[in-house]
């Protein structure tokens, strides 16, 4: 039998981002979570092996709280990813920020509950991982290079508020994140982003903002409708983006992120 296809880096497609890959291979991967979103597909962007899995299935049949972020990341490692981009639409906590605006965030505040957000929970070892920084470093330079060099000035922090969705926030919840220093809203990025951390995997997240949320915004607040209309808008600004940050990321494995698990006792190998 022929070697299972390899990836070097992956993209998780978020909401309206179902597709990316021309010509892919498709790879069932077995994981000790079960299954990924879709089985990923693997394909060619700029001369690198990339992996592909929309993140809440290709018909959007995963709302956030039900995605199976152990089993995408796992997989995704398996297939040999070390570096993951994670594009996502999300709400604006900022007036200034408005629609159609790109963000890399730098940091994170978790307000997500009840989900499987550690592959660590077995009662055979323990691992805790440093994730003062939640994003890779290298990741999101090459990000903000990518974005300038298509054409598109990208937020160059901002911090990441992750609710559980999948209703959106009241408008005093919106104001509450505001004020506790959140730039954005969104409802995907963690366990996204910390299950890759304890993976020692690099994970970069690109936000495309595509409405205000009911804090800022005046109106009736965001609708679906709204987050799905913008965020088709922005769609094809985005996959050029991640096309140039896949080809000039850094092939080799000099990252703070790779060694985030050296010195701990796991519990169990990893693939
Ligand atoms: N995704 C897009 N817009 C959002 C919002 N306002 N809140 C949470 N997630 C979002």
């Amino acid at each position: 039998m022929p070697d299972a296809p390899r990836a070097e880096i992956a993209v998780i497609g978020g909401s309206g981002f179902y597709t990316f890959l021309e010509n892919p291979t498709e790879v069932a991967v077995e994981t000790p979570f079960g299954a990924p979103s879709e089985p990923p597909l693997v394909g060619e962007v700029a001369g690198r092996r990339v992996a592909f899995i929309p993140r809440h299935g290709r018909d959007h049949r995963f709302p956030p709280h039900r995605v199976n972020y152990r089993a995408n990341l796992w997989a995704l490692r398996a297939l040999g990813v070390r570096q993951v981009l994670g594009p996502c639409a999300v709400g604006s906590l900022r007036a200034d920020w408005g629609p159609g605006s790109l963000v890399v965030p730098d940091q994170v505040i978790d307000r997500t509950w009840g989900r499987a957000h550690t592959v660590y929970d077995e009662p055979v070892g323990v691992a805790h991982v440093s994730f003062a920084d939640p994003y890779c470093p290298r990741g999101r330079s090459v990000a903000l290079a990518a974005a300038r060099a298509t054409g598109r000035e990208a937020k160059p922090d901002g911090t990441l508020v992750v609710i559980n969705g999948p209703r959106f926030s009241s408008r005093a919840e919106s104001r509450w994140h505001a004020a506790a220093g959140g730039s954005i809203v969104g409802m995907t990025g963690v366990p996204e982003a910390s299950i890759a951390r304890e993976l020692a995997v690099c994970y970069t997240s690109l936000a495309v903002v595509t409405d205000l949320d009911a804090g800022v915004d005046a109106g009736d607040g965001v609708t679906h409708a709204e987050v799905m209309e913008t965020f088709a808008k922005s769609i094809e600004a985005l996959k050029a983006v991640v096309a140039q940050v896949i080809s000039d990321l850094p092939a080799d494995d000099e990252c703070s992120c790779r060694h985030s698990l050296d010195g701990l006792e796991l519990p169990f190998e990893l693939p």
